[in-house]
């Protein structure tokens, strides 16, 4: 079979960083091809241009064998390119069918016909398996099938090549099996898919091709047949990587963390957390595990001091914290690496190293009697940032501004695991690293573990949780619908348990 897309030493820069370095690729029809590579790498720059969201600075694309100049997405639509974004661009107080038809123009003379239309969705639907109601509401229906609606919208404008751009982010394990099955009956009815993601057990369990990128420069195209994962993760990282988080068995000791019985307001004033009860011992990990927006931000923010306390308490050790201020809490034994970094972690207008002392400055070697002391800030900063193997351009005055995110990250791991508080609080602790920063980070999470601390580890990586904590909390509307032992539960339990279909006590 031939090629219906060939991408042929792409090359674009972004001011400072050329995100594609003469890339070539060549998409066979009625395949499914991955695009694989680290944050960073440049896969959605390079399926950007293929949509024309982006010019190449150059190199050329062939489509079915021609020549073409991509200049903006109609042109994509009009070769049937269609693509379906990280964040859905859907409008919420409007049906399904509508957001569909939305942007095409009615033919002249004719008035656009929506039940027409809806019942092209509903055929569209049927005969891919979407599932999905014409008439339904977008604010009513689930992310998975606002994500069916993004899919029908390219099918409806007769799409044929559909580039997914990390699709399976916001899904739950079962929701990414439908996914799936929905990806091959579209290329079994001749469909062909470039499909972007940095999991390889999804590129095992679909793709027929992958293409690795690192630093926007192509690593090499094979045969997903023909690889195994720890060989994809090679070529993704450029050397060997070590899956599985080493470590032993939690020697579980007295309770540190205790929340009772808590309530919490969201942003919209109603009760993102509901009578919520969880302990965390110390010398354990409990991982705490959700779809995103389902109370876990309320959750660690009213932990952390945040956001404040409808009803409940916290207790870290026998002290109950729920109504002390951030840096009380601090004191009193609580550490946080915060799921924003840029809001909550480091002030970006600072140095690196005044960064590093943020919560300890005023006390002893940095600074008495109120004078800092410039000298043992950098001493101090100095040791933490070749530990921790944090880079920046200009060492400890280096504005945290200009790094980049996985080195601010790993410059709040290394402050918060140094400060050494008796209970841990972490939030999504390796988003946006690359695969070597978080293996290290993942080995430091269990060796705090293994010194006796109490850690609750919030992330929404399935894999993250299932591999660094030794019990599993499973939050679902605000509620813990269940806590299992994370080598006593797989996938498919913590599927049903966080989309609210299973409940398990403890
Ligand atoms: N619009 C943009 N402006 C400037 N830099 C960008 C832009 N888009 C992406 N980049 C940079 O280009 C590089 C590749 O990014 P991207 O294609 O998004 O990678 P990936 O999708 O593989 O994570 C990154 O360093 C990113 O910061
Ligand atoms: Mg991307």
């Amino acid at each position: 079979m031939g090629d219906i897309v060939e991408m042929l030493d792409i090359t674009k820069d972004f001011p400072g960083i050329r995100a594609n370095d003469r890339v070539s690729v060549r998409v066979r029809k009625g395949s499914i091809h991955a695009l694989l590579g680290e944050n960073g790498a440049g896969k959605s720059t390079l399926m950007s241009i293929l949509f024309g969201l982006y010019q190449p600075d150059s190199g050329r694309i062939l489509v079915r064998g021609r020549e073409v100049n991509i200049s903006d997405p109609n042109v994509a639509n009009a070769l049937g390119i269609g693509m379906v974004h990280q964040h859905f661009k859907l409008v919420h107080n409007f049906t399904v069918t509508e957001n569909i038809i939305l942007g095409l123009e009615p033919r002249r003379g004719l008035v656009l016909d929506t039940a027409k239309a809806a019942a092209r969705v509903a055929e569209l639907s049927k005969l891919y398996g979407l599932d999905v109601d014409p008439n339904a509401k977008i604010e009513d229906i689930s992310v998975s099938m606002q994500q069916r609606v993004e899919i029908l919208k390219m099918l409806y404008r007769n799409a044929e090549i559909l580039i997914f751009d990390e699709p399976t982010a916001v899904l739950t394990p079962q929701e990414i099996h439908e996914l799936m099955a929905i990806m091959r009956r579209l290329t079994a009815e001749g469909k062909t898919i470039l499909l972007i993601t940095h999991k390889l057990k999804e590129i095992k369990a679909v793709a027929d091709t992958c293409t690795v990128l690192r630093r926007g420069k192509l690593v090499g195209t094979v045969p997903v047949a023909d690889a195994s994962e720890a060989g994809l993760a090679q070529m993704m990282v450029g050397r060997e990587v070590n899956f599985s988080v080493s470590k032993t068995k939690a020697q579980a000791g007295a309770v540190k963390l205790s929340i009772r019985d808590l309530c919490v307001r969201n942003a919209k004033g109603l009760l993102g957390v509901k009578h919520l009860s969880l302990d965390v011992r110390a010398g354990e990990i409990v991982g705490l595990c959700g779809i995103d927006g389902n109370g876990q931000s309320e959750l660690i923010q009213a932990i952390t001091g945040l956001v404040p306390v409808e009803s409940g308490t916290i207790l870290v050790g026998d002290r109950d914290i729920s109504k002390l201020p951030v840096k009380a809490r601090l004191d009193a034994g609580l550490g946080h690496i915060p799921e924003d970094r840029h809001r909550f972690g480091l002030v970006l207008d600072f140095r690196l190293d005044e960064n590093m002392v943020f919560h300890r400055f005023q006390s002893r070697p940095f600074s008495r009697y109120g004078i800092l002391n410039p000298v043992e800030i950098s001493r101090y900063a100095d040791r933490l940032i070749s530990e921790f193997d944090v880079r920046s351009g200009e060492g400890v005055a280096t504005p945290a501004r200009s790094m980049s995110g996985g080195n601010q990250q790993k410059a709040i791991v290394a402050r918060e695991i140094d400060r050494s508080p008796a209970v841990f609080v972490i939030a999504q602790p390796t988003r946006g690293l690359d695969v070597g920063a978080i293996e290290y980070i993942h080995q430091r999470i269990v060796e705090e573990r293994d010194k006796g601390k109490a850690i609750l580890l919030c992330s929404l990586e399935l894999d993250e949780i299932m591999d660094v904590s030794d019990r599993i909390a499973v939050i679902y509307g605000g509620e813990i619908v269940g806590v299992v032992n994370a080598d006593e539960t797989e996938e498919n339990e913590l599927g049903l348990l966080m989309s609210g279909s299973l409940r398990k006590a403890e």
